[in-house]
Formats: C-alpha cells, structure tokens, sequence
C-alpha cells in the first residue's frame, strides 16, 4: 500500500487531476442498478467486486460508491436480495488496491456513531486516506421494522443525522476525552484514538432530495449526490442547477455529482437493443411494482396512464439514474457535458459491471482526456 499524504483538497480530488470524476455506482448489490432478469445481470459476489475493483483501480476509475441495503425488493429476481455490507466491502476493496476511492454507504439511525467512527477510521488507515462515506438516514420503512427501529418523522431524521455526525466528527478530531450532551446523544468520557489517515478526514457525501436532506448536505459534506433527471442533454439546465446548488452551500466548499446508468456499443443501433431488451423487455416488473408502491405509486393510490408511465420511468431511468446509452463518442459527449455543466463528477452502472467495464475504459476514457475532461490514464 502507498503511504501518501493526505489533505481535505487531496482527498476530494480523490488523488488525481482528473476534472470529471468516474465511479462505480452499486456493485455490492445483486442486479446493481438495473431490475432486470437477463440472466448477466449483476450477481454482486465479492469475488467479482474484487476483480471488478482491481480492473477499476488499474483503468483509472476514481472512485466505487456502494449502495446501503439491507432487504430485497421482491420480484422474479429478488432486485438487491442479496448485498454486501458495504463498510467491510470497502475494507477489503481497499486493501486490494492502490489508487481508487472506495465509499462506505451507512444509515445513521441503525449504527452508534462511535462504532461508526471508529470502523471508518480503521477503513481510512487500511485505505491511506481513500476512504469516503455516504451518510443516509433511510427511506425504506420495511428495513427499518427489520432492525425493530422505528423511523422518525423525515424532518427528525436529519436532525438526528446531524448529531450523529457532530459525534462522529469530534471522534475523528478531539484530542481529549469530551462529553455530548444532545437532543438524541448523551455520551460520556468519549476518547477515540487513532484518528483519521494524515491530517484529514474522510470525504462525506450525502444524497438527500428534499429542502431539508439538501440543506444537511450542503452544512456537513464535501459532496452532494443529485440525481440531474430531465436535464441530462442540456448544460445550461445543469448548469443552474450546480449554481443553485454552489449559491444555497453560502460559499462552502461542495462537489456536485450526479449518477447514470451506461450502455456503450460500437454502434448507437447495438447499444438502443440492449438498453431495449435489459431495461424494458427483460425489467422485474415485481421489483420494480414493490419499489414504487414504497413511493405510494400503486394502481390503487394513481390513473392507470399514469401508473404506467411511472412503471416506465422507473424502468427506464429512476432506479438507474439516466441512461448514457450510445457509441463512445456519445457516451463520451455526454459525460464531458456534465463536467462542462460545473458538475464534479459522475457514479455510473452497468448491467454486468465485469463484463462491460473494459470496453467503457478502453473507448470512453480515453476520449474524455482527448475531450480535456481527463487526464489520459
Ligand atoms: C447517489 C445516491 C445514493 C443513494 N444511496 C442510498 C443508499 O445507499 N441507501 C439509502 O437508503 N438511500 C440512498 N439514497 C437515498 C438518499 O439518501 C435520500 O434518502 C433520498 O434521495 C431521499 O431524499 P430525502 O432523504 O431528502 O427525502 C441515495 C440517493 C442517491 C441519489
């Protein structure tokens, strides 16, 4: 492993010079981002994320952000029935690697801080400075009962959330033992030793869509997650939405990001089919019914239209984010516009992240530094 420095602005630059950065979005979890029943789909065993991390971490790619789930969604597939836990993933994806970042994706509610602090600083260490975290406080009520831990009301989860990280935060930096005294956390005598790689800490990112979720990230994160969806092809729409979103942060530093899902072929013809045939002929419309009735989109709660218009859109772009589907040069023009949009960077899938990673690294990589979006690998 590399003994590196490590600052803040290091850390959020993920150790390179690259202007858009690149990351794996989802691989801990069986089907990735796609409900789909071909039979490629992503099985998420650790012994393809471990190949899958490798070859990321020899191409070039920044960074993997996996995804914290912790029950299936049903349907024919079980979409995300089976998932690695991502703090542990992220271990040994570190210690098998050399430049790539690797997030931890965590639940406020469902870990004591101090436990949480003190796993990623270990993670942190094992890494040399490239471990991040994805903070959520969950959305999902089914995983919650699972734990026998009752949701809060969604406003109260951020208030919580935001003690859970001050505690965490203290952990990392305090060089004595200190008290917290809150509205949720009341600890004593806290020491906690050592303290993060270098002389900073973890990069943490958050993805909250509501005022509330949006403005926590702005306050506490070095990257905000957002899911750009009607404004994929415009860089003026992207571009305000970074604005608004750089403006709201009052001069804190902030990363925008944004996801998709990738579907990259010789020819645009090839790569329409199977966006065609993965996504919406071969779609777990079981999974993807269940998925959309914890949104309250039911046959029963819309017009039948308009039930199957979401069913599409869920299908097609919400669970995956917005598709890049297309020959390099597109899929490349694509990408470089967010990072002409202002946007930091980009957690991408792939139906089968193994067996479609190479091409995308071979093809699309190459043309985003001739596009001045990336330094050539
Ligand atoms: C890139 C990205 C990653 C996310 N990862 C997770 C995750 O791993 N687990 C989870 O429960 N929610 C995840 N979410 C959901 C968000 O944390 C958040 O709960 C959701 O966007 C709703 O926003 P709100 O909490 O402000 O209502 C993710 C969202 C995005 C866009």
């Amino acid at each position: 492993m590399l003994a590196r420095s490590s600052s803040m602005q290091q850390r959020a630059a993920m150790y390179n010079a690259n202007a858009l950065k690149i990351g794996l979005f989802g691989a801990n979890c069986s089907s990735g981002r796609s409900a789909t029943t071909v039979p490629e789909r992503w099985t998420a065993s650790w012994a393809d994320c471990l190949r899958l991390a490798r070859m990321a971490d020899d191409a070039g790619i920044d960074f993997m952000l996996p995804i914290g789930r912790w029950k299936g969604y049903g349907g024919d597939t079980d979409f995300h029935g089976a998932t690695l836990e991502t703090v542990t993933w992220a271990a040994g994806l570190l210690a098998a690697t050399e430049r790539i970042t690797v997030f931890g994706t965590v639940h406020a509610p469902l870990f004591h801080p101090l436990i949480a602090a003190k796993e990623f600083v270990t993670v942190d260490h094992i890494g040399s400075g490239r471990f991040g975290i994805n903070l959520v406080v969950g959305w999902n009520e089914g995983e919650f009962e699972m734990f026998g831990v009752t949701q809060r009301e969604h406003d109260a989860r951020y208030d919580f959330a935001q003690e859970w990280l001050d505690v965490v935060k203290r952990a990392w930096s305090e060089p004595d033992d200190f008290d917290f005294a809150g509205q949720f956390l009341k600890l004593k005598g806290v020491r906690a030793f050592p303290k993060p790689y270098g002389d900073a800490r973890p990069i943490i990112m958050n993805a909250g869509r509501s005022p509330i979720g949006q403005s926590f990230a702005l306050r506490n994160c070095d990257a905000f997650f957002t899911a750009t969806a009607d404004t994929r092809h415009s860089i003026e729409a992207n571009a305000k939405k970074v604005e608004e979103i750089k403006s709201a942060a009052r001069g804190r530093e902030i990363d925008v990001y944004t996801v998709g899902q990738v579907i990259c072929r010789p020819t645009q013809q090839e790569a329409d089919d199977y966006y065609r045939h993965a996504v919406i002929d071969s779609a777990d419309w079981g999974a993807i019914e269940k998925m959309m009735a914890l949104k309250n989109i039911t046959r029963q709660t819309v017009a039948a239209d308009e039930f199957q218009r979401q069913r599409q859109y869920f299908a097609g772009k919400a669970i995956g984010g917005f598709p890049f589907v297309g020959t390099p040069d597109r899929v490349a023009e694509e990408l470089a516009n967010i990072s002409r949009a202002g946007m930091r960077g980009i957690a991408v899938s792939f139906v089968n992240y193994l067996n479609e990673t190479p091409y995308f690294c071979d093809e699309v990589l190459p043309r985003l530094a001739r596009l001045g979006v990336r330094q050539a690998h």
